[in-house]
């Protein structure tokens, strides 16, 4: 994969430069050892040790079938079936890009095996954080590589206060992530209740949040 002419940001130190060379991902990689974060355009792409977190592109379209169609996923995110990953892709080309929203993509095979993203609410600066994996790339610790970059990049670049996350309550490797992995502290006194549809049964969530501030004393 070439870049020409991104900025990228080491964000171990938060030091910017400018390239003016065609660079491959590697060379980037042997520039930093930490994250790396490549800004162009609003085409933000963040590096980590073993993943690449880019744009979602069209021709990502049967990797996210691959994800969204698994029963795995299903017992806790809706199901998709191919038409509904279609509908979702030609939606998303009618809507602004989210520039916290990415494809997460394996260094070693370019395979994507995962999103994710934060939706920021402009008007409380606060992040909502979700994703979703392929189960064949489960306990591997890919959710928690990736999750680590876009929050450090959310709080360092997207002037956001606070991200949260919910989940079902019984969501054991979710609640296990956010708690245990990325520190966020539990929301007591918020309530929601939803179908799961897998289950077919009512089945409360689970809420999540860490500031700004409880982000970079962990970090
Ligand atoms: C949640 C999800 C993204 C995790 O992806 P992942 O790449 O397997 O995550 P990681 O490997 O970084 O971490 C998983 C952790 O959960 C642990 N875990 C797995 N099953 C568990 C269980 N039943 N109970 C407790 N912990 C569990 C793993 O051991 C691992 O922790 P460890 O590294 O301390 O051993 C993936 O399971 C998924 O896509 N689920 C469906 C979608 C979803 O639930 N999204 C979030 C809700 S909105």
């Amino acid at each position: 994969m070439m870049l020409n002419n991104y900025n990228y940001f080491h964000a171990c130190n938060c030091l910017m430069k400018q390239n003016n060379n065609s660079e491959t991902v590697q060379n980037f990689s042997r520039l930093s050892a930490g994250n790396t974060m490549f800004l162009k355009k609003g085409k933000n792409m963040l590096e980590t040790e073993r993943l690449i977190l880019r744009e979602i592109k069209q021709t990502d379209i049967e990797d996210f079938y691959e994800i969204f169609s698994t029963d795995e996923v299903g017992r806790f995110i809706n199901k998709m079936s191919h038409a509904d990953v279609e509908r979702y892709f030609e939606k998303k080309k009618q809507k602004p890009k989210n520039p916290f929203s990415f494809a997460v993509v394996l260094k070693e095979n370019n395979k994507m095996i995962g999103t994710c993203g934060v939706k920021l609410n402009t008007e409380t600066n606060v992040g909502t954080l979700s994703y979703v994996f392929n189960p064949k790339f489960w306990n591997k610790g890919f959710c928690t590589e990736a999750c680590k970059a876009v929050i450090k990049f959310c709080f360092e670049f997207g002037k956001m206060d606070e991200i949260q996350a919910d989940c079902f309550d019984d969501n054991l490797s979710s609640i296990h992530i956010l708690q245990d992995k990325l520190h966020m502290h539990n929301v007591s006194g918020k309530q929601r209740w939803e179908m799961n549809n897998y289950t077919k049964k009512i089945t409360a969530f689970k809420f999540f949040a860490i500031t700004k501030q409880e982000f970079f004393e962990n970090y």
